[in-house]
């Protein structure tokens, strides 16, 4: 198979300027017209996975930068696991020398924006003080109301929303003619049933079931969506209760990845999928215990994959 075959739909797939990108109208027109002014204000994207954040912030740094982008503009993750420390410390070498090549302000663009403490938001908004001269934050989060206001007064907030129906049955019936499948009308109502909108989700479940012929039909995706669910949802378990904490980890990684399972629906299965395990009916209560808690915690907004990830740490850890 060759490097195209494997790689992934949503990368090859990402719109790479502002009129390839579906739903969002009222946001694409706003921003478009800051980038034709070459001015842009500090932005805050707040919404659901999957639907054009990150998309949106690099169509604004390629379009403003063109060939220069990557020397302009720093793209980094909030949540990132060193530490936000070592974030403010990269923002503040990068955002400390002027653009290189024009006149316009340099951009960081910082995903996950959620997943800060109040205190290193503080100090995240200190630094966008210090460096607003030479340079524009995009932020990006999933819960607009975990930003403290100060950083949201001084943006121009962006609320995303899941796409139409309508928008999301366009993204899949382009893919479908660029991969060559066809698609029954059927097949379009369950992918946005099962995605609900969030297109990364839809995206990675139709290359999913491409795999299986070229023919995408309602079956095939609920099949997709629903098969191997639960066997590989319960290797999951078990590999965490044998205390093999990382390849639990990593499997449960290719899990998401491959069916685009999102952290609610994994813990819905796991739910489920406890009372087939081989353990007393007291580790499954305390499981079914964690379960609520780490559930609880999505609702509030939470990243996903860290919450899982310490699921199946407790799962490892949990005295029988
Ligand atoms: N509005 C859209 N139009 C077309 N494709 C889209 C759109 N939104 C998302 N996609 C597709 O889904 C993929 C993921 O989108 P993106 O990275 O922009 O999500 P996001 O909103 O940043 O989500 P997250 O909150 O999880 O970071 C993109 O690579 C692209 O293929
Ligand atoms: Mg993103």
């Amino acid at each position: 198979m060759s490097q195209e075959e494997h790689s992934l739909w949503i990368e090859k797939y990402r719109p790479k300027t502002f009129d390839e990108v579906y739903g969002q109208e009222a946001i694409v027109k706003r921003l478009k017209s800051f980038v034709e002014q070459k001015n842009i204000p500090h932005l805050l994207f707040s919404g659901p996975a999957g639907v054009g954040k990150t998309t949106l912030a690099l169509i604004i740094a390629k379009t403003l930068f063109g060939d220069i982008w990557r020397q302009n503009v720093l793209e980094t993750n909030a949540s990132d696991e060193r530490g936000i420390d070592v974030v403010r410390q990269k923002i503040k070498d990068f955002a400390r020398t002027r653009s290189i090549g024009t006149d316009i302000p340099k951009i960081v663009y910082l995903d996950e924006c959620d997943s800060l403490t109040k205190e290193a938001q503080q100090a995240l908004r200190r630094t966008m003080e210090q460096y607003s001269r030479t340079t524009r934050f995009i932020l990006s989060c999933n819960f607009s109301s975990k930003i403290i206001d100060p950083i949201q007064s001084r943006c121009t907030v962006f609320r995303f929303k899941p796409l139409v129906k309508e928008d999301l049955v366009k993204v899949i019936k382009h893919l479908a003619e660029k991969e060559g499948l066809t698609i029954e009308e059927k097949a379009l109502e369950a992918i946005y049933d099962v995605s609900q909108g969030d297109v990364r989700k839809a995206e990675n479940i139709l290359q999913s079931c491409s795999a299986m012929g070229k023919e995408i039909t309602e079956e095939g995706i609920y099949e997709i969506v629903s098969a191997a669910r639960p066997k590989e949802v319960k290797g999951v378990l078990e590999t965490a209760l044998a205390q093999r904490f990382l390849e639990a980890r990593s499997q449960l990684l290719d899990l998401m990845l491959k069916h685009g399972l999102s952290g609610m629906d994994i813990i819905k299965h796991i739910q489920r999928e406890i009372w087939n395990l081989d353990v007393t009916d007291e580790s499954k209560m305390q499981i079914v215990a964690q379960c609520g808690e780490t559930e609880f915690r999505m609702v509030e907004g939470s990243d996903e994959f860290v919450q899982l990830e310490s699921l199946l740490a407790s799962i490892a850890l949990h005295k029988p």
